[in-house]
């Protein structure tokens, strides 16, 4: 899929600032008297109109984040803030406004994004009523736009799973909303149909600007995405780039790059198959190199050869130092996969 290059400079370095904005968010649930951290300092920056998809195991806190962003949860700690609108301090009639207006949200379970008593065109003009600007051809244009226009008269149980989940989209942006937030909208549909609303997804994004952010487990969102962002034990971890270039045929390549997330403080995870192909543990040694860092095992505490030829025992040296283990970073043979 991806070259796994966490040293190349980013293509398009994620932006400071954005549209969507996370900072050391923490989300500490408690429940029977125990503590969960499903967000544990999850740093995120989004530039307005971008569309990235979130991916990461069951339990890493994908849907903590889209709960917040949302507008529906609260970080226990940290910095949020979508569109200008910090998620924190946000209250009472600016939160009901930050719903109706600022953000669109797409549900997993296709019986909750819709009324079942309500046409796919009623159900569109709801929003749109409820905050007292109901078009009826603002939503037959956006019924068209994502190819349901034929579902205009239709109940949900007269669509399919992916009509349906497609109308959801047009009901989540028929306020124009700057974010559109999607939990795993593909997670009910067999692979065809979710191929579609994936690049319907895209569709929105390109035709209103609307930023766009999915989490999924479709291992293949890569594909319809510029970047997509994996959250690993509640912090952003590693992302892949993806971009087009033309190669010297004249041919449209798409090539994919995985980054390590660095935060501002210069915090990063290693990613688990480095940390085992290498036995890395607790402490590394850092080099500073012309253009990489070099991450290099520690081992203080293995067992030092004797002038016999025989194991020390652990933390011994020869000449009574530990300078034996300190050459100079440059000396080491190169450990794979830290370039
Ligand atoms: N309301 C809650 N009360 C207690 N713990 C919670 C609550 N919501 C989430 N958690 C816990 O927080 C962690 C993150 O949950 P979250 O739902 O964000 O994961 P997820 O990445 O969306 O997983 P999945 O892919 O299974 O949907 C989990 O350990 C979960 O059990
Ligand atoms: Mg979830």
């Amino acid at each position: 899929m991806t070259t796994t290059d966490t040293t190349t400079p980013a293509a398009e370095a994620p932006p400071r600032g954005g549209e969507i904005v996370c900072e050391d968010v923490v989300r500490i649930f408690s429940a029977d008297g125990i503590e969960v951290q499903a967000l544990q300092g999850l740093n995120l920056h989004v530039a307005a109109g971008d569309l990235v998809a979130i991916v990461g195991a069951s339990g890493s806190g994908k849907s903590t984040l889209l709960t917040i962003l949302s507008g529906l949860d609260t970080p226990t700690a940290g910095k949020a803030s979508v569109a200008g609108t910090d998620l924190l301090t946000m209250r009472g009639r600016a939160r009901v406004n930050y719903q109706r207006h600022t953000v669109g949200f797409v549900w997993q379970q296709t019986s909750r994004n819709l009324l079942p008593y309500l046409t796919a065109l009623e159900n569109v003009c709801l929003p749109m009523s409820l905050a007292g600007t109901a078009s009826v051809p603002h939503a037959e244009h956006l019924l068209r736009l994502l190819g349901v226009e034929h579902c205009r008269d239709r109940k949900p149980t007269e669509m399919s799973g992916g009509e349906q989940q497609r109308v959801a989209i047009a009901v989540a942006v028929a306020n124009s909303p700057k974010v559109l937030l999607a939990d795993e909208p593909t997670g009910e549909l067999d692979e065809a149909t979710s191929v579609e609303v994936l690049e319907t997804m895209r569709a929105v994004n390109a035709e209103l600007g609307v930023t766009v952010l999915i989490v999924t487990h479709d291992p293949t969102v890569s594909e319809h995405v510029r970047r997509t962002v994996q959250i690993r034990d509640g912090r952003t971890s590693t992302e892949v780039l993806r971009r087009r270039e033309t190669d010297e045929h004249g041919q449209e390549q798409h090539i994919a790059e995985e980054f390590a997330v660095l935060d501002k403080v210069g915090r990063m995870q290693l990613p688990h198959d480095f940390v085992d192909a290498l036995e890395l543990k607790q402490r590394v040694r850092l080099a500073l190199e012309p253009d990489h860092v070099g991450v290099w095992r520690d081992t203080t505490d293995d067992p030092k050869p004797t002038d016999q030829g025989e194991a020390a025992p652990s933390g011994a040296s020869n000449d009574g130092s530990d300078d034996a283990n300190r050459a100079e970073p440059s000396e080491r043979p190169e450990p794979e996969g830290t370039r």
